[in-house]
């Protein structure tokens, strides 16, 4: 059984739990696309571990971590994390693999990230995680990107000079601080040892699991509402975080994907800037953000928090063809009297969208329509079974259902391992 996992909303779903939770049953777990703007949170028992470009399921000792192709992979950022996960006490050799054809972030697609957010005038930001996402695709697709099976070649110090001396001119441009070619050199030269025992050929690798009858998860980062292709451009991130990105970031054929699962929150949250139709400004927002934790993983900037929105959901179940939600934090919901559901946006002049506009002008005009079902006032992080869940906390996820299409698979009620309801997976 291969599985693609993506994010439903804007980021944050809690992907990284479920992969944890769904690595059990795989043999190999890849990242695709993205790169340490993710932030995935796992919790075992009283231990809360945070992985930004390691896949979450390394935690699962003997399964295989994959950084496919389509990743932007900072290798500082990266060495940090291995030492991070074996300081808890997982082996790492002979089960990471890094493909040779990722691309590398660079100090300078760094300095150029917060460089070009610094230069953008109010309203125009967007609040980027400054991990050099953008200038690193940038470069790989304006090709002349840096390749992690690069640093093998016996040219690649002097590719780094060269590359400074160009990222030097657009940082100038941009009046900001411009870096140092040897300096450069001298931070990259120790990294080629520490990264050369992983760097190998992945679509190999994947290609041998897939014949040898393996388990793959694919683990998505991001969301589909921050997709360069289908989220709220320009305020999205540089990749494809929906199912498509798996294929061309991992080397594995669609035929091969058996199925398809979306983290959906049963509310929704948003860092850094873009629209975000049910946003709330008030007393309901903060009791989100409290009760929910809603803190950057990466950045620890406050989530921007709301209602949940079924025009979203139901254009992500789209745009992935989910099979399977695996709805998370509906113990978030516990202590309020009532909840509400946004079904479309009315705009200024009564005509109502059921999907997500391309124009982002227009939401300016729309407001949200809300469906508002009473609360079930209990705490549900305790519930291991569905029938035993407040009936009210039912008919709030089966109303979800109805409205988004697809099957629930998997429920979570609390951020452990343990508080997680396997239903239809
Ligand atoms: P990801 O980027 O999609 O992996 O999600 P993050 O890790 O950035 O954010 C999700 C946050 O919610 C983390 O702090 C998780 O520990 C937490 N979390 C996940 N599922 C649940 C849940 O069902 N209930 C609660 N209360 N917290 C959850
Ligand atoms: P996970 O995998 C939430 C957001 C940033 C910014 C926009 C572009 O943890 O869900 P970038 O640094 O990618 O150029 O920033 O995308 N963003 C995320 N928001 N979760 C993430 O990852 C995100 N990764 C990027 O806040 O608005
Ligand atoms: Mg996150």
């Amino acid at each position: 059984m291969n599985t693609v996992l993506v994010g439903a909303q804007w980021g944050d779903e809690g992907k990284g739990k479920v992969i944890d939770f769904l690595t059990e049953e795989a043999d190999v777990v890849v990242r695709f696309q993205g790169g340490s703007n993710a932030g995935h949170t796992v919790v075992v028992g009283d231990k809360k571990y945070v992985l930004h470009l390691v896949p979450s399921g390394v935690l699962h000792e003997g399964k295989h971590c994959v950084i496919g192709n389509g990743v932007v992979m900072d290798p500082f950022d990266l060495m940090k994390e291995l030492e991070q996960v074996e300081s808890w006490g997982f082996e790492l050799k002979g089960r990471f693999h890094i493909s040779e054809r990722a691309h590398m972030v660079m100090q300078w697609h760094r300095a150029i990230d917060r460089a070009e957010e610094a230069a953008r005038p109010a309203g125009r930001k967007i609040g980027t995680t400054g991990r050099g996402i953008g200038p690193a695709y940038a470069a790989k697709v304006g090709r002349y990107g840096m390749r992690v099976g690069d640093i093998l070649k016996p040219n690649f110090l002097d590719v780094v000079r060269a590359q400074v001396e160009d990222a030097n001119r657009a940082l100038e441009a941009l009046g900001a601080h411009t870096l140092d070619a040897e300096e450069m050199v001298k931070l990259y030269t120790p990294m080629v040892a520490a990264l050369m025992p992983y760097v190998t050929d992945t679509i190999q690798f994947m290609h041998e699991s897939l014949e040898a009858g393996k388990s793959v998860l694919f683990e998505g980062a991001q969301a589909t509402m921050l997709d360069v292709d289908f989220g709220t451009y320009p305020f999205v991130t540089s990749s494809n975080p929906t199912a498509g990105g798996a294929c061309t970031g991992s080397g594995v054929s669609p035929r091969a994907i058996d199925r398809v699962i979306g983290v959906l929150k049963l509310y929704t949250t948003r860092v850094g800037e873009g629209p975000f139709p049910t946003e709330l400004k008030d007393a309901d927002g903060e009791t989100l953000r409290r009760r929910g934790g809603e803190f950057g993983a990466t950045t620890g900037r406050p989530r921007r928090c709301g209602w949940f929105d079924a025009v979203v959901a139901r254009y992500a179940q789209r745009v992935n063809g989910v099979d399977f939600w695996a709805m998370t934090k509906l113990d978030v919901l516990d202590e309020f009297e009532t909840v509400k559901i946004c079904t479309g946006y009315r705009r200024d002049d009564g005509f109502v969208y059921q999907t997500f506009p391309a124009d982002l002008a227009v939401l300016d005009r729309c407001e949200p329509v809300y469906e508002e079902l009473p609360g079930w006032k209990c705490e549900t992080s305790h519930v291991t079974r569905y029938e035993d869940l407040p009936e009210n906390a039912r008919k709030y996820v089966e109303r979800v259902l109805e409205l988004v299409g697809g099957k629930l698979g998997v429920l979570s009620v609390g951020p452990a391992r343990e508080t997680t309801l396997r239903i239809g997976v």
